[in-house]
């Protein structure tokens, strides 16, 4: 697995401020060949989460090579991490940063096909996502909650947990976007106050698009999902996985999910 630091198979300085203060930002991308799927879109949440968070930012080109370099091979993972480099104690930001970029690579998941084909089974999380607008949509380095949502359960059958806000809307899976059939109209919940702007949620509304079909974005209850007609949940390594199981409820199948997963795979 290799891991460059800025550029070099070097080490993280302890007093990194990612480390300290989860103070950057990250990516995750399925890379082929050493280019990474929806290049673009990751560079550019990356980029905006950059300027929400006042990091300098990241040279576009330098970081494609680092994708590169981190799995220059066949189908992998690369972990891109952009902080705002070592510092000492304190929460004040450093007057002059070195940012420090992390590009990590890692092999394909094993992920069983049944998860594309007869779809995933699904759990409510108890822990809650906290709302800021200042932080909503962007990749921080802050998952704290994903942290506590994940460690919730470990039966092996429940691929996903999905999360609810402070006010009790439902905004995600701990690694994933949600998409429901709701009234033969397909919901994704708004962001704008928690939640990651996943890069396969903008890529499923892209493809929505293509086809004249409409996503709304708008605030979702949990009890509407008891009624939705077809649920996927997305992300830019599985593509879109149907939901067959939603806290121990049946949810039927829908057309949505295998389309937009067969036309992913002609944009490799
Ligand atoms: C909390 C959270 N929401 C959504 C997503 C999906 O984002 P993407 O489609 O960019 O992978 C992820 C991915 O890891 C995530 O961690």
């Amino acid at each position: 697995m290799p891991i460059l630091v800025n550029g070099r198979a070097g080490r993280l300085d302890p007093l990194d401020r990612g480390l300290q203060y989860g103070d950057g930002l990250f990516e995750t991308m399925a890379v082929r060949d050493g280019r990474a799927r929806f290049a673009e879109w990751h560079l550019a949440r990356l980029t905006e989460g950059a300027r929400r968070l006042a990091l300098p930012l990241p040279d576009q080109e330098m970081l494609l090579g680092q994708i590169a370099a981190a799995w220059p091979g066949g189908r992998g993972v690369v972990k891109l991490i952009w902080t705002r480099g070592a510092a000492g104690r304190g929460y004040r930001p450093p007057a002059n940063v070195e940012p420090t970029c992390i590009a990590a690579g890692f092999e394909w998941p094993a992920w069983p096909e049944s998860a594309w084909s007869a779809g995933v089974r699904l759990r409510f999380c108890r822990t809650r996502l906290g709302r800021n607008p200042v932080l909503a949509g962007i990749k921080h380095l802050n998952r704290l909650e994903q942290v506590l949502a994940r460690a919730e359960w470990d039966d092996e059958r429940i691929a996903e947990g999905l999360m609810l806000d402070d006010r009790g809307q439902v905004i995600s899976g701990t690694q994933s976007n949600l998409f429901a059939v709701s009234a033969g109209q397909i919901v994704t919940p708004a962001l704008d106050q928690c939640g990651v702007a996943g890069i396969m949620r903008r890529a499923f509304c892209a493809w929505a698009a293509l086809h004249a079909t409409t996503v709304v974005e708008r605030s979702l209850r949990p009890r509407e999902l008891e009624t939705a007609t077809e649920i996927f949940v997305t992300n830019a390594l599985i593509g879109a996985w149907p939901v067959r199981e939603l806290a121990g409820r049946e949810v039927p199948a829908g057309p949505h999910a295998a389309k937009f997963n067969s036309w992913l795979a002609t944009q490799e």
